[in-house]
């Protein structure tokens, strides 16, 4: 049994109705219980203001460790100050420059550029890009490149639209601003994102929504403008999501392992709440590219 003071574990993450938080939170609680402990969970939207209050309560609640989404990758005081004091903090999806902490998540880069490239070897050369960042809240997105992208924002839509850039400019094929949407998180900023694009003079034969949530957002769309996929337009999503495998056409997704991940971090907080010392750990997870029927070779008039 490891010995905690009160044998909770504070988890704060940044969007309680996506699928992706609700599988790695299981990993989570699973590998608590197990342990002994048990789950306080706060939600914070991505908003850095949530994050700090929730850090605030969970610290006078004497929680023996933080697992944490970071939304702010530029003020991490509140993470650091944390630590400093004798609370051990893990990072879950993302990593917060300049803080010393254990993470875990996946190759964000490598697995859009993967998605992208794939896309690219089925003959499509205008492919959008569904990032559910909210250009009013993120400041500028600098969609007409994407050029630092990865340095722009703490959540993986940085290094994944990074990667989605990489196999653009590897493919000697534009970075287009119309093509990369900045609407928002939620399923109906990413349908207004889609069918704003699909009604563009240079339409996409093909896109890459950076999670679940995003994905059907463009499925809502592309049926109410009375397209299909992957006939007109094809569609990769992060994250397998329940209904991705049971829609029609079932979906092509970047299947992250959701509760290996929750369950990884669960441990290696456990460790350190036992004292365990040493050096952070970043624990970067595989990835599956699950191939479904949401794909298509682009049609032949735009290749
Ligand atoms: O909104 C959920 C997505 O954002 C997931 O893909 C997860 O990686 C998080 O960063």
């Amino acid at each position: 049994m490891i010995t905690g003071s009160t044998n909770t574990l504070g988890v704060v993450i940044a969007d309680i109705e996506n699928p992706f938080f609700a599988r790695v939170l299981r990993g989570v609680s699973d590998a608590a219980h197990a342990a002994g402990f048990e789950v306080i969970l706060s939600n914070t939207d991505e908003s850095a203001e949530a994050e700090r209050t929730a850090i605030r309560v969970l610290l006078e609640k004497q929680v023996d460790g933080l697992l944490v989404c970071p939304a702010d990758g530029e003020d991490s005081s509140h993470l650091s100050d944390a630590v400093g004091a004798g609370t051990p903090v893990v990072l879950l999806d993302r990593r917060v420059r300049g803080l010393r902490v254990d993470t875990v998540g996946i190759d964000n880069r490598a697995a859009a550029r993967e998605a992208t490239e794939h896309l690219i070897s089925r003959g499509h050369r205008s492919i959008g890009l569904l990032t559910g960042v909210d250009v009013d809240a993120a400041g500028p997105f600098g969609a007409d490149s994407l050029v630092g992208i990865e340095r722009a924002t703490i959540n993986t839509t940085g290094e994944r639209a990074a990667g989605y850039r990489d196999a653009l400019l590897a493919a000697k094929l534009p970075v287009r601003s119309d093509l990369v949407s900045t609407d928002g998180f939620r399923r109906q900023d990413s349908a207004s994102a889609t069918a704003r694009m699909l009604a563009g003079r240079r339409p996409p034969t093909a896109l890459l929504a950076l999670d679940s949530v995003l994905a059907l957002g463009a499925l809502q769309a592309i049926r109410d403008l009375g397209l299909s996929c992957p006939e007109d337009v094809s569609l990769i999503g992060f994250d397998e999501a329940d209904w991705t495998d049971v829609m029609t056409p079932p979906l092509s997704v970047i299947a992250q392992p959701e509760n290996e991940i929750g369950s990884v971090a669960c441990g290696l907080l456990l460790d350190r709440i036992a004292g365990r010392e040493r050096a952070p750990v970043h624990r970067k997870l595989p990835v599956r590219y699950v191939e479904r029927s949401s794909v298509a070779a682009a049609p032949r008039r735009v290749r």
